[in-house]
């Protein structure tokens, strides 16, 4: 494992060294900014790639998974100190610019099923379809063994798992827990974005979500323990976009003989924030 992670910024000296990189190969498609959450992302791909293997992060902040009036121009950027949290953890760092990453307009799509039209799909309409092109893309130039992604984007992280089992993509997807702040807030780019008041209040997403878990635990009937969840976040000043349970296999309707998870977004203030609880089958 190199010290310093080596910086590529084309796709095709990516590839290159891709192709000669030696032993197990693990892969961490990010959009920068790295926090504490994506390094235990990183320190789980470096266990499954091994001393010897070869760690790929790329950073690429994907302009077609942002929607119009999205935070896309404010996504927090900061290369050169991504670069130096990765020391002694990844081989190479891949960061293209977007003509590289996109040299002539994206016309090809993934198309989705229906259920990535709801819930993160309803709200940010295109955004999974972004995250899929980019995705491929990536997988097109990293084709590792294994990819590591966040349990936070659980609809993300579902969706990028169908998609490799259905193109038979190399690439083994693994999912991994969300890394979470002290007080219960999951670790986010965008919890940079909170006031000091916003980021007091921020972690009653994940205690509402936790309150609703355990209530269904305890035999209240999912919507009846979600529609209490959406409702203790407005009256504390949150405009709640969802917070549903869903089947975790494949995001249908919630069945008590299934593992279930709830999903939320909700906004304080500017700041748009996801999180999710897993339920086991009851
Ligand atoms: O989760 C993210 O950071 C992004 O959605 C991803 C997977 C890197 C695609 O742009």
């Amino acid at each position: 494992m190199r010290d310093a992670p080596l910086l590529i910024r084309r796709a095709a000296e990516m590839r290159a060294f891709w192709e000669a990189a030696g032993g197990k190969t693990a892969f961490v498609p990010t959009m920068g900014a790295l926090h504490e959450g994506h390094l235990s992302l990183v320190r789980r791909a470096r266990e499954l790639a091994g001393k010897n293997g070869t760690l790929a992060v790329s950073v690429f902040v994907n302009r077609l998974q942002f929607g119009p009036g999205e935070d896309f121009g404010e996504y927090p950027r900061g290369l050169d100190s991504d670069l130096a949290k990765l020391r002694g953890l990844a081989d190479v760092v891949f960061a293209p610019d977007e003509a590289e990453m996109y040299p002539e307009p994206q016309a090809f799509g993934i198309s989705l099923p229906p259920v990535y039209g709801e819930l993160e799909g309803k709200f940010r309409p295109g955004f999974f379809q972004g995250v899929a092109a980019a995705v491929c893309k990536l997988f097109g130039i990293i084709a590792a063994d294994v990819a590591v992604f966040g349990a936070k984007d659980f609809q993300q992280a579902r969706m990028i798992r169908a998609m490799a089992r259905q193109f038979n993509f190399r690439t083994r997807i693994e999912v991994a827990p969300t890394a979470r702040e002290p007080d219960g807030l999951a670790m986010s780019s965008r919890n940079a974005y909170l006031s000091a008041e916003e980021r007091r209040e921020a972690p009653q997403l994940h205690a509402e979500l936790s309150r609703a878990t355990a209530a269904i635990l305890a035999g209240d009937d999912f919507a009846g323990a979600c529609a209490r969840g959406a409702a203790a976040l407005r009256t504390r000043g949150w405009s709640v976009d969802y917070f549903e349970a869903r089947n975790a296999a494949d995001l249908s309707a919630p069945d008590a003989d299934a593992p279930a998870v709830i999903l939320a977004a909700a906004r304080l203030g500017k700041t748009r924030l996801i999180d999710n609880v897993e339920i086991p089958a009851l």
